[in-house]
């Protein structure tokens, strides 16, 4: 998962054993630690992008929000992909959530890539298999509304 939601503080409140928690900015990460004071040094924090990141174990869980759709070349989502492929354990669960068909075509002042959750499942590739999808209005602080898809897998 990247940082910045509140993900990672209802994993703690649940008592999920250090979750762990990367994002290729640090000042995003220190924002979460700064949230969470005492209880971040129970998560693993990872300063990395996410296309070049080498896993050295396997998790049972995987949570992206709007991280994937940044990737917007060929070789920066197959390398993704290949991270995915290492770092989720067989049977466990990816949740990818990008901006939708109709959502922005930009985040932050950068340009991003839509997704159908057709075209996300085709882009995870066959070892992952696609069992829900749902799609979510987000109100930004500006007021504005963008349209994410989530879609949830099963590694295969
Ligand atoms: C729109 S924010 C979403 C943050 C968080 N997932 C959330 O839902 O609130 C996008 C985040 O993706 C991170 N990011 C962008 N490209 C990345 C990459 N290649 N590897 C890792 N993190 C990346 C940014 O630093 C930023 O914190």
């Amino acid at each position: 998962m990247s940082a910045a939601a509140r993900l990672v503080d209802a994993l703690l409140d649940r008592g999920f054993n250090r979750p762990a928690v990367l994002d290729i900015s640090e000042a995003a990460l220190e924002k979460s630690k700064l949230r969470l004071a005492g209880r971040a040094s129970q998560v693993h924090w990872i300063v990395a992008d996410i296309a070049q990141w080498e896993p050295n174990r396997q998790y049972s869980a995987w949570h992206d929000r709007a991280v994937f759709h940044f990737l917007t070349t060929e070789e920066q989502r197959l390398a993704y992909r290949s991270v995915l492929e290492k770092a989720v354990a067989p049977g466990g669960i990816v949740v990818v959530g990008t901006f939708a068909l109709d959502g922005p075509e930009r985040c932050s002042g950068l340009p991003v890539q839509r997704y159908s959750p057709e075209s996300l499942a085709a882009e995870l590739g066959p070892a992952f298999a696609c069992t829900a999808v749902r799609y979510i209005d987000h109100a930004t602080p500006a007021g504005k509304v963008q349209r994410f898809q989530f879609s949830r897998f099963v590694r295969q």
